[in-house]
């Protein structure tokens, strides 16, 4: 079912000190409390460290807790690694998979996320799967082929789709400050759905989905996702202060 959904990708930022801040706030309002009335879905997704402690500070909360990663064995010799069921026995529901990060340092290709993305589905881990394109991509005009191909290789092969989730993230706007503008982010997106229908059906693609990612900030988060094929957000940065995050997370609430 399509909703508003807005996740925070903390990347590798907090620590134990810094995750009770975060949550205990620093005006007399908990970070729950201050988005305690949002229809919005809140995903937070912390390092692997912290989400023990993600997962107590949220409970009884709106907030969904994911993980930026895992890997697609369910066990063994695999020094560093956390499976899908692990994260599913520490109370995690959601796994970002095939971060561009992920993809440019740790050299993740399109088969290791489908990989993964198969590993979360089988132990019923909700998998947020991340595509887009480089600036050279997108100068020398391939960004839809680089998308279509990122779409393609890594959706699961199952018919249903109602525990998937996308996120477009053209990887010149993240971190740097240039967001895609409202309009380029729809059409990006609308263009993903359209794959979608051609790899599955129309009712499909009408219900996945597909968050946009890069440089979202309490200043353009309504403009972004009041566009109609935007689902939501997955904020890096902006996720990291609890005010900005309630902000962006309330960006559709009505004022009293
Ligand atoms: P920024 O919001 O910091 O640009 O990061 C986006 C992102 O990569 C979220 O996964």
């Amino acid at each position: 079912m399509r909703r508003k959904v807005i996740a925070g990708n903390w990347k590798m930022n907090k620590d134990f000190g810094e995750v009770e801040q975060f949550f205990v706030g620093t005006n007399g309002v908990s970070f729950c409390d201050s988005i305690r009335g949002t229809k919005n879905e809140v995903i937070i997704c912390p390092p692997f460290i912290d989400i023990a402690q993600t997962v107590r500070f949220t409970e009884g909360s709106n907030i969904h807790v994911g993980a930026q990663n895992c890997y697609f064995e369910k066990n063994g010799a695999y020094t560093g690694e956390t499976s899908a069921s692990m994260l599913i026995g520490a109370n995690v529901e959601y796994v970002i998979i095939g971060h561009s990060e992920r993809r440019q340092y740790f050299n993740e290709t399109n088969e290791i996320v489908s990989f993964k993305v198969n590993a979360a589905l089988k132990v019923g881990l909700k998998p947020i799967i991340c595509v887009g394109e480089t600036l050279k991509e997108r100068q020398e005009g391939v960004q839809k082929q680089v998308i279509e191909n990122q779409v393609r290789s890594s959706l699961p092969s199952i018919s249903d789709l109602s525990n998937v989730m996308i996120a477009y993230e053209p990887i010149w706007a993240i971190g740097t400050g240039k967001t895609a503008t409202p309009k380029d982010a729809n059409e990006a997106i609308k263009f993903i759905r359209s794959i979608v229908k051609d790899m599955y059906d129309n009712d499909v693609a009408n219900d996945v989905i597909i968050l946009y990612g890069g440089s979202v900030k309490a200043s353009n988060a309504k403009a972004l996702f009041e566009m109609p094929d935007i689902d939501g957000g997955l904020v890096g940065g902006a996720s990291l202060d609890p005010i900005e995050f309630a902000e962006i997370v309330n960006f559709n609430k009505k004022q009293v």
